[in-house]
């Protein structure tokens, strides 16, 4: 499959739903396409919606570290998030823009194959498991959802925004890593 050609349909498809982000830009990934991981965050912050890209900025900056950590870079990874678009006034993205976007999101998974799928906090826990509960309960579980065709291994962690403002919860996320990374090797 070209997934080139595949990723830039639902481009222009995701294109189409600008209406309902005024002024703002298409956020669509980073990384690389062929990765075996699939990173999901929630929607793109102020910095993220200016250069385009996905997690450019301070969450950005931690998710870059707690890659690092384990041995990953942007190269060994794919990123994208639940919502392509900044939801005005920095606020999380509602129910309604959550279920607009999924069927896109399984549409990216579905382009990508990822092996694994990393879910950045509680909005992508929500779209990808449909998990409203508390969060600290699946933390670092993993999971198993049949999307689309394919079988795929979940795991959930706190948002990297969470860590800014909970750096204490940052041992946590260590140990959820280090559980991911004896599963990849
Ligand atoms: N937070 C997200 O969830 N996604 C981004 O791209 C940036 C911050």
């Amino acid at each position: 499959m070209n997934k080139t050609f595949y990723l830039n349909k639902l481009k222009e498809k995701i294109l189409l739903l600008n209406k309902n982000f005024p002024k703002k830009n298409l956020v669509f990934s980073d990384g690389n396409k062929n990765a075996k991981i699939m990173i999901i965050g929630e929607a793109p912050g102020r910095t993220e919606n200016k250069l385009k890209i996905p997690f450019v900025g301070r969450a950005g900056k931690v998710l870059d570290r707690l890659l690092y950590s384990i041995s990953l870079d942007r190269q060994k990874v794919y990123i994208t998030n639940v919502v392509n678009y900044r939801p005005d006034k920095n606020r999380k993205p509602n129910l309604s823009e959550i279920n607009l976007f999924k069927k896109y999101l399984f549409n990216h998974i579905e382009i990508i194959k990822p092996k694994f799928i990393l879910l950045l906090g509680s909005t992508a826990a929500q779209a990808v498991l449909g998990y409203q509960g508390p969060l600290n309960l699946i933390i670092g579980k993993f999971f198993e959802k049949k999307i689309i065709n394919t079988t795929l291994k979940i795991m959930i962690i706190y948002h990297p925004a969470y860590l800014l403002r909970q750096p204490r919860k940052i041992k946590i996320v260590n140990k959820n890593l280090n559980t991911l990374k004896k599963y990849i090797n």
